[in-house]
C-alpha cells in the first residue's frame, strides 16, 4: 500500500529560500501536497504551472500579505477552508531591510516584524496542535547565522532573526516530547554583510531536510555560513558598526 501523501505549507514561496523548498518537495519522491503563500496571486499562479510539471499532487495557493495585522489567523482559516491538515509547516517568508534605522520609514520596520515575528506565531500556533494530536510534525522557520546578536545597520532585521532563533528553539523543547521536529535555519545574513550569499537556496534546503531527519536544532547550510556567525559573535558589536560604516 502506498504511504499517504503529506501536506507542506510553505510561506515566501514566490523567492529565495522559500521557493526552493517549493521546488524541492513538489518532487514527487517527497508525496507531499502543497499549499504556497504568497503575496502575488500571478507568482504564485505561475510558480503552479511550474511545479506541476514534476508532480501530480494537490496544490493549492492562498494569497496573503504576512504583513497584515491578523494575516496568519487568516491564512489558518483558509487552510481550513480547504480542508487539509498541514504536516509540514515553513516559515520562509521575509523582508529583510539593510541601512541606517533612522532612515527607515517607520511602516517598514512595523511590516518586517509582523511578517517575521507575528504571522510565524500565529502559524505555529494555529497549525501545531493538529500536528501533535496526530504525533508527528514539522516546522522550519528561517533565522540567520549569529542570529542571537545585534546586528547594525540592520537593526530589525537582527531583532527578528534573535526572535526566531529564541522563539524556534523554545517551541522545539515544547513540542519534542510530542513527536515533533521543529527546525531553524541559519543561513549568514548575506546582504548585511556585503557578501554574496554563500550557499545556494537550493544547498540550503537539501541540508535543511537532512536537519529534519536527523531531528536537528539548526542548520548551518555551509562552512562559510558557520564562519559568518563565529565572527559576529566573536566580534564586539561596535567594531562590526564601524567595519560596515567605513563601507558605505
Ligand atoms: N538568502 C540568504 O542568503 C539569507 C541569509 C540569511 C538569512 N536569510 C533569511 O532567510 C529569509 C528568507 O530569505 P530569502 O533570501 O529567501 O528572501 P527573498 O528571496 O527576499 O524572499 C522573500 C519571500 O518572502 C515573501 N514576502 C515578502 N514580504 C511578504 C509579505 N508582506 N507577505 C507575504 N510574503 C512576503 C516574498 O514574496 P514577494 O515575491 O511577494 O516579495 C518572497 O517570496 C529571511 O528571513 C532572510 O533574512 C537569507
Amino acid at each position: 500500500m502506498e504511504a499517504a501523501r503529506r501536506v507542506a505549507l510553505i510561506t515566501g514561496a514566490t523567492r529565495g529560500i522559500g521557493l526552493a523548498f517549493a521546488r524541492e518537495y513538489a518532487q514527487a519522491h517527497h508525496r507531499q501536497d502543497l499549499i504556497l503563500v504568497g503575496r502575488s496571486e500571478a507568482a504564485l499562479r505561475d510558480l503552479v504551472k511550474q511545479l506541476r510539471k514534476n508532480q501530480g499532487g494537490r496544490i493549492e495557493i492562498i494569497v496573503a500579505d504576512l504583513s497584515a495585522p491578523d494575516s496568519g489567523e487568516g491564512v489558518a482559516e483558509q487552510v481550513m477552508a480547504l480542508g487539509m491538515k498541514v504536516d509540514v509547516l515553513v516559515n520562509a517568508a521575509s523582508a529583510d531591510h539593510v541601512g541606517d534605522f533612522i532612515e527607515q520609514a517607520p511602516q517598514t520596520a512595523q511590516a518586517q516584524i509582523t511578517l517575521q515575528c507575528a504571522a510565524m506565531v500565529d502559524l505555529c500556533q494555529v497549525l501545531a496542535p493538529a500536528m501533535v494530536a496526530q504525533r508527528s510534525g514539522t516546522i522550519i522557520n528561517v533565522a540567520a547565522a549569529g542570529g542571537s546578536q545585534p546586528r547594525p545597520y540592520a537593526s530589525v532585521a537582527g531583532g527578528v532573526a534573535a526572535f526566531v532563533l529564541s522563539f524556534t528553539q523554545a517551541l522545539r523543547a515544547e513540542l519534542r516530547p510530542q513527536g515533533l521536529r521543529v527546525v531553524a535555519i541559519c543561513p549568514a545574513p548575506a546582504r548585511w554583510l556585503g557578501l554574496s550569499a554563500s550557499t545556494s537556496p537550493e544547498t540550503l534546503v537539501k541540508r535543511s531536510l537532512r536537519a529534519v531527519r536527523l531531528n536537528r536544532a539548526t542548520v548551518t547550510p555551509g562552512w562559510r555560513d558557520a564562519l559568518a556567525g563565529l565572527v559576529i559573535r566573536v566580534l564586539p558589536t561596535r567594531v562590526i558598526a564601524a567595519r560596515l560604516r567605513r563601507r558605505r
